[in-house]
């Protein structure tokens, strides 16, 4: 089968098209013939080893699993002799950051790993797209415990966290401020957001709501930056762990003293996540944002576009055209 190979941690150009054997799935995995995957921030973190820590997953000195993707959507090809909850034929998608696969044409996958039917009506490339950025959102909205009627900014609005985290926030009844450029402002009201402040033109700072959570979903902010804007119990949290690690300290000595607090939440995503998510698409609340669109053959280009980190949402990389 054809894959996207990365034998060595690197720029893009070290992720390679080559032919390599397809797998074979375990009694308890199923076999999915990708349709589309995407590329994200989250391959690109693995791909580069740029933040060591990622070595811990992916291997100390070369990858132990050399096919990158980790969201997929497809058809299942194969079922192990004991999968009871698939059948062949079955169009799936899901989420899979420790062994991947989605840039092949075949991967397998335990049939209890994050991986579930695809929504009603769903495209692969929007199926591709629904659980990377998405299940981060979760993860850190989950931390805050979010209630109805709060208000939460979410800085950088635009990204594939963002843009999940506006739509799951309105969901859980939030009163969300949006930070975004001015070509997206209208792109995220569409989204949901009750507020949108265009960075281009105002500064985030001087707005005069209190919010009980802040959520820089692009990690371009700080927690000194943000703190006068947090309720008294006000939560910050950033995907990114800040100016010398800033975050992860702030995170461990925070929760001591009463407050405003950073959390550092550890991500991690289950079966039952995506099927939450599949049902939220379903009842037409939650859509990933699509920006661009590559095949195989592009592959070092679409990490290029990713890593300028001005995506809009996600980027699809298409595996059967
Ligand atoms: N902790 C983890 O495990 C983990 C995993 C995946 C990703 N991440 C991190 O999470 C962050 C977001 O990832 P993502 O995939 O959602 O992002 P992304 O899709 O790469 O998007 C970044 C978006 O943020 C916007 N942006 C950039 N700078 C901005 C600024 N100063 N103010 C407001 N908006 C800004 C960009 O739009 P414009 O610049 O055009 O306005 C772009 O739309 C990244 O920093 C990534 O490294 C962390």
């Amino acid at each position: 089968m054809r894959a996207i190979v990365y034998s060595k941690y690197g720029p893009p150009e070290v992720a390679k098209l080559a032919e390599v054997p397809k797998p074979l799935p375990k009694d308890y995995e199923v076999l999915v013939k990708v349709y589309s995957s995407t590329v994200n921030r989250t391959d690109s973190g693995f791909r580069s080893a740029e933040y060591f820590i990622s070595r811990f997953w992916t291997g100390f000195l070369k990858p132990k699993h050399q096919i990158l993707g980790c969201e997929f959507a497809g058809i299942i090809e194969e079922i192990g002799q004991s999968v009871k909850t698939f059948n062949k034929g079955d169009k799936v998608f899901g989420f899979n950051d420790k062994t991947c696969g989605g840039h092949g044409e075949y991967l397998t996958i335990a049939e209890t790993a994050a991986i579930t039917t695809m929504p009603t009506g769903c495209s692969f490339n929007e199926a591709a797209a629904i659980s990377e950025g998405a299940h981060y959102a979760l993860v850190d909205i989950r931390a805050a415990k979010v209630e109805r009627g709060q208000n939460v900014l979410v800085y950088g609005a635009t990204g594939a966290i963002g843009s999940a985290a506006v739509q799951l926030l309105k969901h859980f009844g939030a009163l969300v401020t949006a930070v975004c450029n001015t070509n997206n402002v209208e792109l995220i009201k569409s989204l949901g957001a009750d507020t949108v402040i265009d960075y281009q033109t105002q500064d985030f700072t001087k707005t005069e709501i209190k919010f009980e959570f802040i959520f820089d979903a692009v990690g371009k902010s700080s927690f000194r930056q943000c703190k006068p804007l947090l309720t008294e119990k006000g939560i910050y949290i950033s995907t990114e762990l800040g100016k010398n690690n800033e975050n992860i300290l702030f995170a461990l000595i925070t929760p001591f003293f009463r407050g405003k607090k950073l959390l550092f939440p550890i991500p991690s995503i289950t079966k039952q996540d995506v099927i939450f998510l599949k049902e939220l698409v379903q009842q037409g609340k939650y859509k990933p944002v699509i920006d661009r669109q590559y095949n195989l053959v592009q592959i070092v280009e679409a990490y290029k576009y990713v890593e300028l980190g001005q995506k809009t949402g996600n980027v699809v990389l298409k595996i059967v055209e």
